[in-house]
C-alpha cells in the first residue's frame, strides 16, 4: 500500500510522522520503503543520522523518481512518501499514485483552512481513483484548559472528503528530541506519553498488524 503523508502547510509534522511510521512498520517486520519527495530532504537527513548512529531497524530510502512506477512500488508491502509544497509536481504525482493520504493537522484555524484547500487539491488531481484521505490532530494541546485541539478536531470531523482519526499526537518535546537523534518517540521514551499516543495512532493506521 502506498501512503502519502502530505499537506499544503509547512511544519505540520509530515517528516516526523513519516519517519516514526516507517521505523514502526520495520519493527513490525513489514517490507517497508520510504520516499522523500520533498526537496528540503528532512526525511533523508534523519535517516542519515539514524544510519550513522547504527540504530536498527533501518528502512530503505527510494529515489523520488520511483514515483513514476506505481506498479513497481506496489511490490513492497508498504511505501511511505513524505511530500510538501516545495515541489508541487512531486505533490501532484504522489497524490496521483497514493492509496491513501495521511494529513497531520495542527490545531489552528489556518491549518483547517489549509486542509480544506488540500482536499480540493486532491479532488482536482486526475489519475487513478481518488485516494482515501485521513486526518488527525498533530501538535495538540497538552493542557485541558486549552480547547484549540478539540475545536480543530470538531472542524475536521465535519469536513467532507476526509476521514477523521481519533488518536491525537500532542505537542511534546520528545518528538523533537528523538528526531534530532535519529530515534522514534517509542525508542526514545518507550513508556512515555508520546509513545502511548503514537501506538494508538499506528494501531488505527495499520489495524491488521495488531489484530
Ligand atoms: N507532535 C509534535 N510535538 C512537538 N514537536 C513536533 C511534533 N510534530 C512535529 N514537531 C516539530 O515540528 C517541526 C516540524 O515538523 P516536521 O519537520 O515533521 O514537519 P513537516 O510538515 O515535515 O515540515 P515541512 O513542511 O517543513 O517539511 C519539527 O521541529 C518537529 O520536530
Ligand atoms: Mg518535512
Amino acid at each position: 500500500m502506498i501512503t502519502v503523508i502530505g499537506t499544503l502547510k509547512g511544519g505540520s509534522g509530515k517528516s516526523t510522522v513519516t519517519f516514526n511510521l516507517a521505523i514502526w512498520l520495520a519493527m513490525a517486520e513489514r517490507d517497508v520503503a520510504v520516499i522523500d519527495a520533498d526537496p528540503q530532504a528532512t526525511l533523508t537527513d534523519v535517516l542519515d543520522v539514524r544510519r550513522e548512529e547504527g540504530f536498527q531497524p533501518m528502512v530503505e530510502l527510494l529515489d523520488a523518481s520511483r514515483m513514476q512506477d506505481r506498479r513497481g512500488l506496489l511490490k513492497r508491502e508498504e511505501v511511505l512518501i513524505d511530500v510538501g509544497t516545495a515541489s508541487m509536481d512531486n505533490l501532484r504525482l504522489a497524490v496521483s499514485i497514493a492509496d491513501r493520504v495521511l494529513v497531520p493537522v495542527p490545531p489552528s484555524q489556518a491549518d483547517i483552512w489549509s486542509t480544506q484547500r488540500f482536499l480540493r487539491f486532491v479532488d482536482s488531481i486526475v489519475g487513478k481513483d481518488r485516494p482515501e484521505v485521513l486526518g488527525f490532530i498533530n501538535r495538540g494541546d497538552t493542557h485541558r484548559a486549552v480547547r484549540e485541539s478539540d475545536e480543530a478536531a470538531a472542524a475536521l470531523v465535519s469536513l467532507p472528503g476526509i476521514r477523521y482519526l481519533k488518536p491525537r499526537l500532542a505537542q511534546r518535546t520528545v518528538y523533537r528530541r528523538s528526531f534530532s537523534e535519529g530515534l522514534t518517540v517509542f525508542e526514545q521514551e518507550p513508556r512515555g506519553k508520546g509513545a502511548a499516543e503514537w501506538n494508538a495512532l499506528a494501531a488505527v493506521l495499520y489495524a491488521d498488524i495488531l489484530a
